[in-house]
């Protein structure tokens, strides 16, 4: 029979030497403390994007879920996850009716007959919703039915990308999970990989795929939020890290980056930010291009309007390629939307404008399986044992997402094998997997020329 055999003891003393890794980075920070949960002042750590601190707080999150999930009665924890999703039905409220944003009007608590009155929601039920996020330590009540902001909630404010994101989730994603089970049944579109033909599907009744939906009249509330949301998943997911550890100073002067797909641009805007001296494309559909050029760079860096520095150009990757001759073509969570052959089809169009010089950047999570293999088997850093080798709980939004890509888009997140097999078949080179803390940069090149006597 399997044995815990010192386990508990191990993971005990994961979380306990992780914890002090993280004391460290706080300790050495400008603000030398590492906050409370009901501290509503920013920390400058609040948008690190050290290695060694989210390596440490990846473990003390994936071995304190191990250790309970180990040490608890199991028809305890099982309940317990299978009442999980009210949590995130809560926040979904929370953003909708605004209480957060409500909530600043009175930073030290409101009680809930105000927040019902400023809402429309009823009094009792308002305590009852946030009653259950304060006690998973979001809100917090400072005394019997006086809630008020704290670390975690203030994410929620409307002006905060999250909320778009969240809103993205709770009103566009969560409703299709209802139906996933009976689409999974389904003789016939169980087994498809068609973009048609997936929970988001059935749930909505529209017969054409997400991308198709987003450029309906009734799918204009999803691509701006979903437009918004992804500058809040890409700070939640560190992307950021692509800006400091990509070298992009080694591309040199006149590089030209197209950021393919790139939503609003988030990434570009960093770059932007970054290396005044790249010349910046950004392509996606028109209307999520409209919202990058009217809105969001204007607001965001206008200077590089000005200055001539970022190109908006409309395009659509499966029927054209983009700009010939770029030193980079970026794609960020774009792979992910899509089903094998689709995928190709993006990447062949790219490879028929490559020049020699340039390279494609796949930037999206490289899936881990949850056993572990010997460590020269192993793609990516496995964590310490006893912990699972994928870090558990520490990792688990790469399987959320992946899960989300099959609701909405019969897609899925990939492991490296598969992405180095997608690229194999547009005609591309694997040239490195490049680890950007969460996610991975997989860079492709054309074929080296052959050697011919
Ligand atoms: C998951 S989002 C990623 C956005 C951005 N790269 C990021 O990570 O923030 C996918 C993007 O692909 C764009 N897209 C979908 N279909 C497209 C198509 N046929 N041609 C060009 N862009 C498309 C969407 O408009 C959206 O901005």
């Amino acid at each position: 029979m399997p044995k815990t055999d010192g386990q508990i003891a191990a993971l005990g003393a994961l979380i306990s030497n992780a914890t002090k890794v993280v004391e460290g980075h706080y300790a050495r920070s400008a603000k030398p403390y590492v906050p409370s949960l009901d501290d509503t002042e920013e920390h400058p750590l609040d948008h690190s994007l050290d290695p060694e601190l989210r390596e440490a707080v990846q473990i003390i999150e994936g071995a304190c879920a191990q250790l309970c999930a180990t040490l608890a009665r199991p028809s305890h924890t099982v309940v317990n996850k299978l009442m999980s999703l009210y949590e995130s039905t809560c926040l979904g409220i929370a953003m909708k009716f605004g209480i957060p944003d409500v909530l600043q009007e009175e930073p030290a608590g409101m009680h809930i007959s105000e927040i019902a009155d400023r809402t429309g929601l009823e009094e009792r039920k308002t305590g009852r919703i946030l009653r259950l996020l304060a006690t998973k330590h979001v809100f917090r009540e400072v005394s019997e039915n006086v809630f008020a902001n704290n670390r975690l909630s203030l994410q929620l404010l409307a002006e905060n990308p999250l909320s778009s994101l969240g809103l993205h989730f709770a009103e566009d994603c969560h409703p299709p999970t209802t139906v996933l089970a009976e689409v999974l049944g389904d003789d016939a579109w169980g087994h498809s990989y068609s973009p048609r033909e997936t929970a988001f599907n059935k749930w909505s009744s529209f017969a054409d795929s997400l991308g198709a939906f987003v450029a309906t009249p009734q799918g204009t509330n999803l691509a701006t939020r979903f437009g918004i949301g992804m500058i809040g998943w890409a700070d939640a997911s560190q992307a950021q890290n692509v800006i400091y550890d990509y070298p992009w100073k080694e591309l040199g002067k006149d590089a030209t980056v197209c950021d393919l797909g790139g939503g609003v641009g988030y990434i570009a805007l960093e770059l932007a930010k970054e290396y005044p001296f790249l010349r910046l494309k950004l392509q996606d559909l028109w209307r999520t291009l409209e919202q990058a050029r009217t809105q969001v760079w204007p607001e965001r860096c206008p200077e590089a309007i000005r200055e001539g520095r970022i190109e908006f150009k409309a395009i659509d990757f499966f029927k054209e390629s983009p700009i010939p001759g770029c030193s980079v073509y970026y794609l960020k969570n774009i792979i992910h939307d899509w089903p094998d052959h689709d995928c190709v089809t993006i990447l062949s169009n790219i490879r028929r404008v490559m020049k020699p010089y340039s390279r494609v950047l796949i930037h999206e999570y490289i899936l881990q399986q949850a056993n572990r293999v010997p460590d020269g088997q192993a793609v990516s850093k496995q964590a310490p044992e006893p912990l699972l080798p994928n870090y558990g709980v520490g990792r688990i939004r790469q399987y959320n997402l992946d899960l989300d890509m099959l609701t909405m888009l019969n897609s899925e997140e990939r492991r490296l094998r598969d992405f180095i097999r997608l690229g194999e078949r547009a005609g591309l080179r694997f040239k490195k997997l490049w680890d950007m803390g969460e996610l991975g940069l997989v860079e492709f090149r054309l074929p080296l020329p052959s050697v011919h006597n």
